[in-house]
Order: structure tokens, then sequence, then C-alpha cells
């Protein structure tokens, strides 16, 4: 492989001849002479083919946009007159030697040159792979990238491990539905696939790592809203032998460090982040994830504030685990209760009023994250599972080996996920976590690209032992 010399670095070659290797983004021919804008993932540069290179002026002439070529070319300084500044080689003009066509490309199937916010959503969907050519989707995709890899040197710094838990499991109640998928080599019996790494992150508290983090996907079978996907990422984490505030404050710090290094153009409203009880924040603004900014109009003003005091349990007249009694948990069974709370608990009064220890992060009205202590007694998470009405040989079966792990030395402990598309969705002003994704789902959660879901061939139902009922 030849040494790529990238599109950005062009300005320190001035006077030299390069060969680049890039797609061709607009093409103006003047018949005489043809002007070249070209790209590669590190930019554009305008290029241009004279008339007495006669061969390139007639390859140049067949090019079109968004096909691929290699181009050998002399670094000309720009005269002063025709100097950009403040562009990406504004002051420098490529002048083409020779031209190797690498690929052709058909006319694209819409504009990828503007921020393509005038395009159908399906349209783009449709062909992402074209779309996310476009510059706002390479910077949201890179900046995606950035704010992961300082998630895991900040945390890497705090002794964290990054741990990966399975896909293929069973449900892990949070609330929502779980996508399931059917095992061959047991015919009727079903994985889950994660609605997170909840319980895995507790069992590897048992299991004595202390600080685990991950950078996890999660499946979620709900609709799908513009801050919701049936696929998402959380930032997971959890540790051992800590207060709601550790967590609260470890989280805090890892934000404002994100903010300040990688978003130096934002401003975060408050610090420390103000904190407000369920019950102000529902009595304030009607709402457990406020949107406390000042100016409202200002897209660089961040404002977080933590929502703290949560009740544990809810009335339900629905079953959203499979318990069958009025009562369910508000975030997850796993959660613990404040200290003052857990005789109510153990005795199981005064449920609507327990208090738990969950915490949750609001930034400009959306909730980025959430979290908690969680109960680290079996006998406080059985009492959890006797309140939603579980039967002894449900609690059993579907959280025996929680209880057990439990039950075998289990440090206090807690964590919290973060919505990694909802915080990336903020902070890069876009007003969904599709624009954040890089192959996201449409509103009824379908993949049009890869024409997802499908229905299944006779013959892997048949190998599965199942049979599909047709509507
Ligand atoms: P929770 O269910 O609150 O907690 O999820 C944590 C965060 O994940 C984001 N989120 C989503 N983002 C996109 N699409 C979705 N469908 C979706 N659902 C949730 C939100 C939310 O705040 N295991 C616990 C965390 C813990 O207790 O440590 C959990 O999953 O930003």
């Amino acid at each position: 492989m030849i040494m790529r010399t990238y599109i950005k670095d062009l300005s320190a070659h001035v006077g030299q001849e390069i060969t680049v290797s890039v797609w061709v983004d607009v093409r103006r021919d003047q018949g005489k002479m043809v002007f070249l804008d070209l790209r590669d993932v590190t930019g554009k540069a305008q290029a241009v083919v004279l008339p007495n290179h006669t061969e390139a002026l007639e390859v140049a002439q067949k090019l079109r946009p968004e096909w691929v070529v290699e181009v050998r070319g002399l670094v000309n300084k720009r005269p002063e007159k025709n100097i950009k500044e403040g562009v990406l080689n504004g002051d420098i003009e490529l002048e083409v030697l020779s031209i190797v066509v690498l690929n052709e490309a058909e006319t694209p199937a819409f504009d990828i040159s503007t921020d393509g916010r005038e395009i159908g959503e399906e349209v783009r969907l449709e062909k992402k792979y074209l779309d996310l050519r476009r510059a706002r989707m390479q910077r949201n995709i890179s900046m995606r990238h950035k704010v992961i890899k300082h998630v895991r040197a900040y945390l890497d710094g705090q002794s964290f491990l990054e741990i990966e838990t399975p896909l293929l499991t069973n449900p892990t109640p949070e609330g929502s539905r779980s996508y399931l998928v059917p095992s061959r080599v047991h015919p009727g019996n079903f994985y889950a696939l994660p609605q997170s790494p909840q319980q895995y992150k507790q069992l590897l508290m048992s299991a004595g790592f202390e600080r685990y983090f991950q950078i996890a996907k999660c499946m979620r079978d709900e609709d799908t809203r513009g801050d919701r996907q049936p696929e998402f990422t959380q930032m997971d984490l959890e540790m051992s032998f800590v207060t709601r505030e550790d967590v609260m404050k470890l989280n805090e710090g890892l934000l404002i460090d994100l903010v300040t290094k990688l978003f130096p153009e934002k401003k975060i409203q408050t610090v420390p982040f103000p904190v407000l009880t369920y019950a102000e924040a529902m009595e304030k603004y009607g709402t457990d994830k406020p949107d406390i900014r000042t100016d409202k109009e200002d897209q660089n003003l961040l404002a977080f504030c933590w929502v703290i005091d949560f009740p544990a349990f809810e009335k339900t007249t629905e079953d959203t685990v499979d318990g069958n009694g009025d009562w369910t948990f508000t975030h997850n069974p796993f959660t613990g209760v404040k200290d003052e709370f857990i005789n109510d608990l153990m005795e199981k009064k005064n449920i609507g009023n327990i208090i738990s220890t969950q915490y949750d992060i609001a930034m400009n009205g959306y909730e980025i994250g959430g979290g908690g202590i969680r109960l680290h007694k079996p006998e406080a998470l059985r009492k959890v599972f006797e309140i939603m009405g579980y039967s002894d040989e449900r609690i059993e079966t579907n959280f025996g080996h929680m209880l057990a792990a439990l039950a075998s030395g289990t440090p206090p402990h807690g964590g919290i996920a973060w919505g990694l598309d909802r915080l990336l969705m903020v902070l890069l002003n876009e007003p969904n976590i599709r624009e954040v994704m890089a192959f996201p789902k449409t509103g009824e959660g379908k993949d049009i690209l890869m024409q997802a879901p499908s229905p299944a061939p006779e013959k892997t139902l048949k190998e599965l032992g199942i049979s599909v009922q047709k509507k």
C-alpha cells in the first residue's frame, strides 16, 4: 500500500508532486479546462486540469460526482487574489497531472453536499451509505467515536475495567418488552436480547471486579420515537462500596470533562449540577426530566440536573414483567430503597411511600441517564418480587441466580447507564437520535437498507421448530 497523502495535509506539500485517493465531489467543466473538488475523509480541495495535460483532461471530462479516483498532481500556492481565508486548502490548488479512475458511480439518488434536512428520511435511510458521506453525518459519526474514546480513557484512568456481557441471555426487566431469539439446538426455547446489562453488571460486582463499564448495545421492543430506538447504546457502569453521591460525583466529573474537552463551544449552565427531588421536579416543572435552561434559544447552553428520591413502586394495571400484583417497580426491581424505608420494604407496608435510591440525570429536557444504589441483600430483593405479586416458584425460576449471587458475599454497589445516543443528540444539536447513529431504524423499527425485519424461510422455521400464524 502506498502511504496516503490526505487532503487535510496538502498545504504541507506546496511545490511537490503528490497522489491523492479521493471522491469527485464536484466537477465544473469549462471546456478548455476542468475544475474538480476532490474529497476524502479529511476534507476537500480544489483541483484544476489545464489544457496542456491532454490525457488528464480527457479523463476529467468523463468524471461525474462520486466517482472514485486517484489523482497525481502538483500542489500550487494560489495567487493572492484567489485565496479563500478560513477554508481548508483555501490557499492552495492541485494542478492535475494524471487521473486513474478506481470506480465509477451512478448518479447519487440525492444531494449529499447539503446537510440533508430537506430530503425525506426514508430515502436517506434506504441509501445510508450515501447519506453518511455528507459532511454533517461524517462529523456526527466522528464525534461519536471521540466521545466514546474519551469515556473509555477517563474510566480507565479511574480503574474501571470494560467487560463485555452476553447478548444472548434471558430477559432483564427494564420495563419494556424483550426481543426473543429462537434456539435451534434447543427447539422451543428462546434467548432474549438484553434491555440492558443490568443483571450481568451486578453479577460482576458479586465477582469482585468493583469497577465495571461497557459501551453496551441494548435492545428494547418498544415503540420508537425521536429519542428512542429499538436498538441503542448505553454507557453502562457499576461500582462497589459506593454511595449515591459517589456515583453522581464520578459521572458529573466525566460529563464536565467530556463537554469541556470535546465541545469547547458549549457552556454548562450550573456546576455542580443542581439536584432536584422527584417531588420538586414534578411540582415545579411537571416532569421528571425538566428543561431548566435559562435561555432555550441558546444552542450552546447545556443544563444538566439530577433528579433523586423517586418512589420505588407504583400502582399498575398491567403485568409489566410477569407479576400479578398491583404494584410494580418504577425503574427496575434491583434498585435499593433509602435506609429509612428498609423496614417498610421488609414488612411490605406503606409501599407507595417508599423512596428509592434511584437517580436520573436530565439535560435540556431529555433523560440522558439513570441508575441507582442496588439492593445487595437477598432478603430485600425477594421482598420487591413479593410486593409485585410473584410466587416463590417464579422468583426462584426468574431471579434465583440473582438471589444466590447476593447471598454469596456481594458488596454494596450501584451504578448508572447513560443513553449515549441521546447525549450525543443534544451535544451535536440534532433533533433526534437517528442522526447520531450510523444505521438507525425507522419510526416503525425497520431497517430499510437491510430490509429487516423480514419473514424467515420455511426451512429455517422448521429447523427451529417454529410455525408462524398468519394474521
Ligand atoms: P434506563 O432504562 O433508564 O436504565 O436506561 C438508561 C438510559 O438509556 C437511555 N434509553 C434509550 N435510549 C435510546 N432508545 C431507547 N429505547 C432507550 N431506552 C433507554 C435513556 C436512559 O436514561 N440498567 C439501567 C441503568 C442502571 O440502573 O444502571 C437502565 O437501563 O437515556
